[in-house]
């Protein structure tokens, strides 16, 4: 079964051909990132705008890249939300039109299920139930997976996402946007035990908290000398400073991370846990979850790369399993923002 998968829910407009839910054969994601980088943050009308401009001709490499014509597919799935309204119309707007046009079958998706499929389209091994950590720019969220179409969430973030704290952190840096691999980037060179960030403590055990932390950084350089009173600043001594800075954020992110992550596996007495979302790029934090599957008690799974970030294979993916179990939407699907 052939399923297209369409995905617009913030910056990217993406399309994918997914067989049976596990070969992709095409995965076209074009981003409008550059258009939003002088803002240092997603700008929504640009992106919707962006999106409505570039969704046939993704669509159509999509299929041109699977080698396909339009009447072999045979399922098309859709992120619904959450996300941006506007991007999300776009890309449920074109779905229902092809849907009703080619007299195909149409299912709407939840963008963080689909970040969780996408472990399955790169490791077969992964079995269900697992714990499953969705770490993006929106949402940072423990979820227990017993089945596709029975996701229980055990805790999610009170404040910012851990992406949007790596987003406003680089911002304080001055490094720009998007944060988190020029975070990366620059921690490599930095020394993580240099200052003590933490994240801030939560009611709930599996809920998170980081605007704390990214506050901390802010009043961390607030009571430091600058240069000219300028901030960033060039010198080679303030480059250091940057990297002890972004070293130190990270790794007290990403621990907090790994804490609640095995916290979840511990209570409900799962061993697998799979990773996803934008952050889960992040090399360190693979890293240090892969140390932490050496106590023998968990085993780690993460997406390819290319997978993490946004994109429609993930949507085409698991649109294919929840459509074998029978679920399709209707003409009145809708965009669900949280
Ligand atoms: O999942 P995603 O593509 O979009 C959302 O659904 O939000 O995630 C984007 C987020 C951004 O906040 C970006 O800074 C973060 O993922 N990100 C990273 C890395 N690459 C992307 N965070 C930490 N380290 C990275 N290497
Ligand atoms: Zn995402």
């Amino acid at each position: 079964m052939n399923v297209l998968g369409i995905e617009t829910s913030c910056d990217e407009t993406s399309a994918a051909i997914v067989k049976d839910g596990k070969t992709v054969l095409s995965n076209i994601v074009s981003s409008s990132i550059n258009f939003h980088k002088k803002y240092g943050g997603i700008i929504p009308e640009i992106a919707s705008r962006r999106q409505l401009e570039t969704i046939t001709q993704v669509v159509d490499a999509s299929l041109k890249e699977a080698n396909l014509k339009q009447k072999k597919i045979d399922l098309i799935s859709v992120t619904s939300g959450p996300g941006l309204l506007g991007s999300l119309l776009v890309g449920i707007s074109f779905a229902k039109a092809m849907s009703m046009g080619l007299k195909l079958p149409l299912l709407g998706i939840d963008h963080l299920y689909a970040h969780i499929y996408a472990n399955f389209l790169t490791d077969e091994s992964l079995s269900l139930p697992f714990i499953a950590l969705i770490v993006s720019g929106g949402h940072t969220s423990l979820f227990y997976v017993k089945d596709f179409d029975q996701i229980k969430i055990l805790g999610s973030t009170q404040d910012d996402a851990c992406g949007e704290a790596f987003d406003k952190v680089a911002k304080i840096l001055g490094l720009g946007y998007p944060g988190g691999p020029v975070i990366e980037r620059l921690a490599k060179c930095g020394n993580s035990k240099k200052i003590k960030f933490s994240c801030s403590g939560t009611e709930k055990p599996l809920n998170f908290s980081f605007s704390g932390i990214k506050t901390a950084v802010l009043y961390y350089l607030k009571k430091r000398p600058m240069a000219n009173g300028q901030w960033p600043v060039k010198e080679r001594k303030d480059y250091r400073l940057k990297c002890d800075i972004a070293a130190s954020f990270q790794e007290a992110a990403i621990d907090t991370l790994i804490k609640k992550a095995l916290l979840a596996a511990k209570l409900t007495k799962i061993n697998q846990i799979a990773i996803g979302g934008g952050v889960a790029c992040n090399r360190r934090l693979r890293e240090k979850f892969k140390q932490a599957e050496k106590s023998g008690r968990i085993k780690v799974y993460f997406p390819h790369q290319g997978l993490c970030m946004d994109n429609a294979a993930m949507v085409a993916g698991l649109g294919f399993q929840l459509y074998k179990k029978g679920y399709s939407s209707g003409f009145d699907l809708n965009a669900v923002l949280s």
